[in-house]
């Protein structure tokens, strides 16, 4: 983890009211992995007194050291809506990468990712990155990608561009498969194997994913987004209940910024996060 300052590079509004922000790194930050999240501020005078954290949704580091982080972020409040109004040349504080890589311990097939809105950020960087190094897993994997309508489906091109398999998926059928992802989802699994499914995004469709993953006997495992105010385990604001056996009342908590930000979904107790 570093503490830095960032550069924008360039910030373009997408599909969905989405900013893709691209900012030029100091060679001091780590390289990021897929599902590692930073945490952002301006200097602005309205900045919220904490910073805000985003999933790194991808990072290129050059020969030479430099290196830029691109983030996927949809203004819904005042950090955020900051953010999205920075100007090229302009900085940001940077705090990262943080979390876990979603990269750990994946089967060599069958993986299917659920994302809702923004949450398709990690996917897009993982299968970018598998990609990138030839492993066949961007090509095998499948990305089921969800929104209410499809001029919602940020970045949808970029990742059917990737280069794996992707059922996109919309309320109101303007693109993919009408109805929820949970639903393709569950369609997905009764025709062909799966080995592991993620999920990103509102915690009621993850739930959702859960129980559809659980009845087809397929192991879930859910990258959470909640409310965190270090990034760094020393707020507890993040901390999430998680079953254990060994507590009086059946659960105990864990830290989505230092254990997660991915959970096995079976070990959540989603009516207490
Ligand atoms: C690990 C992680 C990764 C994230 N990745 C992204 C991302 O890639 N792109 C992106 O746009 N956002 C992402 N978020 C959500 C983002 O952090 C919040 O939208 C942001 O903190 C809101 O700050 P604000 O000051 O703009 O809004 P606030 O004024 O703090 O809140 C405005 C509204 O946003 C809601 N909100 C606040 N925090 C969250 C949250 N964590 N998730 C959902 N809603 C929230 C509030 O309930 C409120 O309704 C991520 C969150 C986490 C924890
Ligand atoms: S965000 Fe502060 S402990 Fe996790």
């Amino acid at each position: 983890m570093a503490s830095a300052t960032a550069r924008l590079v360039s910030n373009e509004v997408v599909r969905g009211g989405c900013h893709l922000l691209r900012f030029d790194v100091p060679s001091s930050v780590p390289e990021a992995a897929p599902g590692q999240f930073a945490m952002l501020s301006t200097r602005h005078a309205d900045f919220p007194l904490l910073p805000r954290p985003f999933s790194i949704l991808g990072w290129q580091r050059g020969d030479d050291g430099s290196q830029q982080a691109e983030f996927l972020i949809m203004p819904v409040g005042r950090g955020s809506s900051l953010l999205c109004s920075l100007q090229p040349g302009e900085e940001a504080r940077l705090v990262g990468p943080l979390g876990h890589s979603i990269d750990e311990q994946l089967p060599q097939n069958d993986i299917v990712a659920v994302a809702g809105g923004y949450g398709v950020a990690p996917f897009l960087f993982l299968i970018e990155r598998w990609a990138r190094r030839g492993d066949p897993r961007a090509q095998s994997s499948l990305v089921i990608f969800g929104a209410r309508t499809a001029d919602r489906l940020s970045l949808a091109d970029r990742l059917s561009n990737a280069g794996c398999r992707v059922q996109l998926c919309t309320d109101d059928g303007s693109a993919g498969f009408t109805g929820r992802v949970h639903e393709a989802l569950r369609g997905h699994l009764a025709q062909h194997a799966a080995q592991l499914v993620l999920s990103c995004g509102p915690e009621p469709m993850m739930e959702a994913v859960g129980d559809v993953s659980r009845e087809a006997g397929v192991a879930a495992r859910a990258s959470l987004e909640t409310v965190m105010g270090c990034g760094y385990a020393v707020c507890n604001g993040c901390a999430v209940a998680v079953a254990c056996d060994t507590e009086a009342d059946g659960h105990t908590y864990e830290l989505a910024c230092r254990e997660g930000t991915l959970f096995n979904e079976d070990r959540l107790q989603w009516t207490l996060l």
